[in-house]
């Protein structure tokens, strides 16, 4: 299994995913600022991933708190919770993770349990999420597997696998459930500039599951579908809104266009923990805004003039009206997705 994170007595221990995949190497962090700062540099990344990580960097805080009781711990565990929050503004799984952390804490708090206790909790609180998250991914994996082809090409954008969840992925835990169904699925990987999770990572896991993968550049995507080459998109989400319009990688909502147009099926996988029901569209979710250096460099070299304006979004935004399906552990959503999305949050 792909150790995306790790919880160990000295803290969590995280693949660092800016290196790979030339160099297989670790980070390990012993405070709630490193796993912060982990979160920000991207050495962990992917939505479901990254509210787990936080969650762990709030169990971190409370294990190494010099505080002796929960009131003189309350100032330090909201400063711990608002530094986690800061980190990175459109997965909404990380602001799932904090508040469900700080639910806990309050309520935890409130029974009279002593610092002792709470710490045993929360870090409890952040294994469950961990466990959670990977028997969710092969639920929709389960889910998704059935409207993958038989036998084609698939799609995906960006790096929704084992290295941005806790084990298996949402888009690419999909293409896992299809094969483990004895599909014959040809992966295409879009290289995803400017990070590049596809090429380093997607390819990376992919093929040490030995699932045929072909990395393609971003705008090759086209050609390839006009070629007759892929049957299906699939790719994982950020924030996913009341309406069911979906934040993703940037240039998900190119390529969801681009199947529109061939007639090719477009579908979202992601766990219910990155649904926000109380952002109404895709028009309220905030889209990070990245350094510059990640476009005026590709492999630390710089390839644009001294002084060129960047712009630099790490995400956009599908309308649902593009999204065939979105697969979650819950079960599979179709359009009218503000109505799917309320009745299966009503249904628990
Ligand atoms: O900037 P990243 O690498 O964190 O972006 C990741 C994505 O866009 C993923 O597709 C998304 O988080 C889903 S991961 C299961």
């Amino acid at each position: 299994m792909i150790p995306t994170l790790t919880w160990t007595p000295e803290g969590v221990r995280f693949i660092d995913q800016t290196k790979l995949p030339l160099e297989e190497s670790y980070v390990l962090a012993t405070t709630y600022e490193q796993v912060a700062e982990v979160i920000v540099t991207m050495v962990v990344r992917g939505a479901p991933a990254i509210g787990v990580s936080a969650a762990y960097g709030v169990a971190l805080g409370a294990k190494n708190t010099q505080a002796r009781t929960v009131e003189e711990f309350r100032p330090e565990f909201e400063r711990i919770c608002t530094r986690l929050a800061s980190t990175r503004p459109t997965a909404v799984n990380l602001f799932w993770a904090i508040d469900r952390m700080k639910a806990l804490f309050a309520t935890l708090a409130a029974s009279g349990l002593s610092l002792d206790e709470i710490r045993q909790k929360l870090l409890a609180e952040a294994h469950t999420m961990y466990e959670d998250d990977i028997a969710a991914c092969k639920q929709m994996g389960a889910y998704g597997a059935e409207s993958m082809p038989q036998e084609g090409g698939v799609l995906t954008h960006c790096n929704a696998g084992a290295l941005a969840t806790c084990g298996y992925g949402t888009a690419l835990g999909v293409i896992r459930g299809a094969v483990e169904q004895g599909k014959k699925i040809q992966v295409y990987a879009d290289e995803t500039r400017p990070f590049l999770q596809g090429a380093r990572l997607t390819a990376w896991e992919l093929m040490a599951d030995q699932i045929p993968t072909t990395v393609i550049c971003d705008n090759m995507a086209a050609t390839l579908m006009r070629q007759g080459k892929i049957q299906a998109v699939v790719v994982g989400a950020d924030r996913i809104a009341a309406n069911g319009d979906t934040a993703n990688k940037v240039g998900t909502y190119n390529v969801a266009i681009l199947a529109r147009e061939h007639d090719i099926p477009f579908y979202v996988a992601a766990p219910w923990s990155t649904i926000d029901m109380a952002t109404p569209t895709g028009d309220q979710i905030p889209i990070e805004e990245r350094p510059a250096k990640e476009v005026t460099h590709f492999a630390g070299r710089q390839v644009t003039p001294n002084g060129v304006e960047i712009r630099n979004p790490a995400f956009d935004v599908t309308p649902a009206r593009y999204i065939a399906a979105i697969f979650t552990e819950r079960g599979v959503l179709r359009a009218p997705y503000n109505e799917s999305l309320k009745a299966m949050e009503l249904a628990g």
